[in-house]
């Protein structure tokens, strides 16, 4: 997952390859919840991990629910209608599918409960939710903003013998949360009305599914009335598999349409999710259709490839698929003509106001956009020179984050910058990690940070710092002589030997995980750290035949969103073209002294001075050896580190890699 600032996404050419989605978080969240609430056990299979689903997890664990987690399966002890907990305070973060059916499920079974959430949570409305449980008799205050979360909820007597009427046109997660809650207490029907259009239906057939699968068969007629029967009572299935998220889906979806594939791959095929789903925004594949997608499904399965390009401009009422159409927005930018997303009204009340951000965001990169009450029309920048780029503010909504990442495809070959990017972990933590699996891009674009230097200059921990706020990869090239070096002389091959070290460097079998190095199966990341090893690399660096076997594998290295890469000649050989080079240096005296506390607190005895004498021997071998010796790039910014902190020393080469950007 990228923790950090801001992802540059390095301009895309083209996708191909097979993407396993996360579970949907609209199923995952429901089932948890009906899980919690029935007779018996229910382990549910392949449940999102996500921010939501562990919202969700830590609420019902704090009303008293045993939770086993095992990898992507959860076993729920149910707590058979009754809770066993009557008091807590629950923190809902932004998660909606948790705050509404929660607030209502705790309401009719009475307690004293307070729910809570982030900030944006309590911008969110609730009142209609409110207003329905309160003609039920339930004990509702707002603790702030009336209409919104946060809430206290305290103990009632309930009134059933009223249709409950509740509001439709909001969110539908009202009446989902009326629907899971009422069969708690259905001693008799209970009926719920709906007042004013009922929006975003496939979520409540969603919710009717699922119920269906806990013994809850509820009676409907169109989408006005609804029936809990008397005697409704939760009973666990026992097993139940989550299926792919639907609205995740629609990225990879619009991937397959917009992208080229130029690997030889064929198009892009998503599983977990097909043409037998329960979730409304499967009908995402129609409308990518219409935009000229060319797509084929299997029930559990989707294959896209490119159609019509340019992509055709469409004219939809979105209602039916409020998330996976926000996605169409940015389709639109490849759109010829003017695309016109109407009956969009709840994304104002989503995880930021959508509409306001969409139209916001769709400007910076050139589209001309008019922003309706409830609808959106988009038009593309008119040539590839009209496209712009700038920092995409992601407003904390997981959607616009991953949306906007599709803007990477642009005919101006920009790349773009999409700010606080892990607020994706709300449905799909691995987002990037899956689009950077499968998208494409010209390996001159993906760009490397090159930080050269003399040993013990520090370059390891400054190339691995800033490659973890960017969110690159990391090339500890030093760290492949020395495996060579060590290989070498494991197999009795002598360090002189240049062919004998070249044909094991060309073998190696190695493996980077975290941080931990792993030559064949075994972890040497503590061996080639030593001394000696770093002696022995530097032997079997001088040779030109080891050095070109070792070429591939740090190309290898290049791929997106980046790769920083440090060494003695990442920027003069083996990255030239790299747009930030760096030479980092400090002095022999410096270097000398931080070996030596490195070396102290490993327990390890050596003398400043030995240390200081190893150092010079390795700068003269390594400055003044016929192949790649170590210098300064061409063009390389020199940074002399003597005096300055690590922190310093990142803050500068950011500097600096912010200075080649076009943001
Ligand atoms: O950076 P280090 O101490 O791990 O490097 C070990 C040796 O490997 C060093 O003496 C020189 C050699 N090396 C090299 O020649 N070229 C590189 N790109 C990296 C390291």
């Amino acid at each position: 997952m990228f923790d950090i600032a801001y992802l540059d996404i390095p301009p895309l050419t083209g996708a191909g390859g097979t993407v396993r989605l996360p579970g949907s978080k609209s199923i995952s969240n429901r089932v948890l919840l009906l899980a919690a609430l029935s007779h018996g056990n229910t382990t549910v299979h392949d449940v999102l991990a996500s921010d939501d689903t562990a919202v969700m997890l830590t609420a019902l664990e704090q009303l008293g629910c045993t939770v086993q987690k095992n990898g992507d399966t959860v076993t729920i002890n149910g707590l058979a209608g009754q809770l066993r907990t009557k008091k807590a305070s629950l923190f809902m973060g932004n998660a909606g599918t948790a705050m509404r059916p929660l607030t209502a499920a705790l309401a009719v079974l009475g307690g004293e409960f307070e729910l809570s959430g982030v900030a944006r949570m309590h911008e969110r409305p609730i009142g209609d939710l409110v207003d329905a449980l309160r003609q039920l008799g339930c004990g509702i205050d707002y603790l702030g903003t009336p209409g919104f979360p946060p809430l206290r909820l305290y103990p009632a007597v309930l009134q059933l013998n009223t249709p409950i009427r509740v509001r439709g046109d909001v969110s539908s997660q009202f009446l989902t949360a009326l629907l899971m809650a009422l069969p708690l207490v259905a001693q008799q029907d209970v009926c719920i009305e709906v007042v004013g259009e009922l929006i975003s239906r496939p979520y409540i057939e969603i919710t009717l599914n699922l119920l269906a699968r806990f013994g809850i068969r509820i009676k409907r007629e169109g989408w006005q009335h609804f029936t809990i029967p008397k005697g409704s009572q939760y009973q666990s299935p026992g097993h139940i598999h989550v299926e792919g998220d639907a609205s995740s889906a629609s990225y990879f979806i619009a991937l397959g349409a917009i992208a080229d594939c130029h690997s030889g791959k064929n198009g892009i095929e998503i599983k977990g999710v097909g043409s037998e789903s329960i979730q409304g925004d499967i009908r995402f594949v129609e409308a990518a259709q219409m935009m000229g997608a060319q797509i084929s499904s299997t029930p559990n399965s989707l294959h896209i490839s490119r159609g019509a390009w340019p992509l055709k401009a469409i004219d939809l009422d979105c209602n039916h698929i409020p998330d996976a159409a926000m996605t169409l927005a940015v389709m639109a930018l490849y759109a010829e003509g003017t695309t016109v997303l109407r009956n969009i009204a709840s994304w104002r009340v989503k995880e930021t106001d959508r509409i306001a951000a969409m139209a916001c965001e769709l400007r910076k990169l050139g589209a001309t956009v008019e922003e309706g009450d409830n609808y959106l029309k988009i038009t593309p920048p008119a040539t590839p020179m009209a496209w712009k780029t700038a920092p995409i503010h992601t407003y904390d909504d997981h959607r616009v984050a991953m949306c906007f990442s599709l803007a990477a495809f642009n005919p101006a070959r920009l790349p773009i910058r999409i700010l606080e990017p892990q607020c994706v972990a709300k449905t799909f933590p691995e987002y990037f990690e899956t689009l950077f699996a499968t998208a494409e891009a010209k390996t001159s674009q993906i760009p490397v940070i090159c930080i050269d230097g003399p040993t013990a200059s520090g370059k390891g921990t400054l190339a691995a710092q800033v490659a973890h706020q960017l969110g690159y990869h990391y090339l500890d090239s030093g760290s492949l002589y020395r495996l060579s070096a060590l290989a070498a002389t494991r197999a009795g091959v002598g360090l002189d030997d240049a062919a004998g070290v070249a044909c094991i460097a060309r073998s190696l079998h190695i493996s980077f995980r975290g941080d931990q190095i792993y030559l064949a199966q075994e972890n040497v990341s503590e061996a080639i750290r030593t001394e000696e090893a770093g002696v022995a690399a530097s032997k079997v660096s001088i040779h030109a035949e080891v050095r070109l076997a070792l070429l591939a594998l740090q190309h290898s290295f290049r791929s997106l969103p980046g790769l920083v890469a440090d060494g003695r000649d990442m920027g003069s050989v083996v990255f030239p073209d790299a747009p930030l080079k760096i030479y980092l240096t400090a002095s022999v005296h410096h270097r000398a002294e931080r070996r030596h506390k490195q070396l102290i607190s490993k327990g390890n005895s050596a003398t400043l001075q030995n240390i200081q004498q190893n150092l010079e021997a390795r700068d003269a071998r390594d400055m003044s050896r016929q192949t790649a010796p170590l210098r300064p790039a061409d063009n390389a910014m020199l940074l002399d580190n003597s005096d300055l902190s690590i922190e310093k020393s990142v803050r500068q080469v950011l500097d600096w890699w912010q200075g080649t950007r076009p943001f």
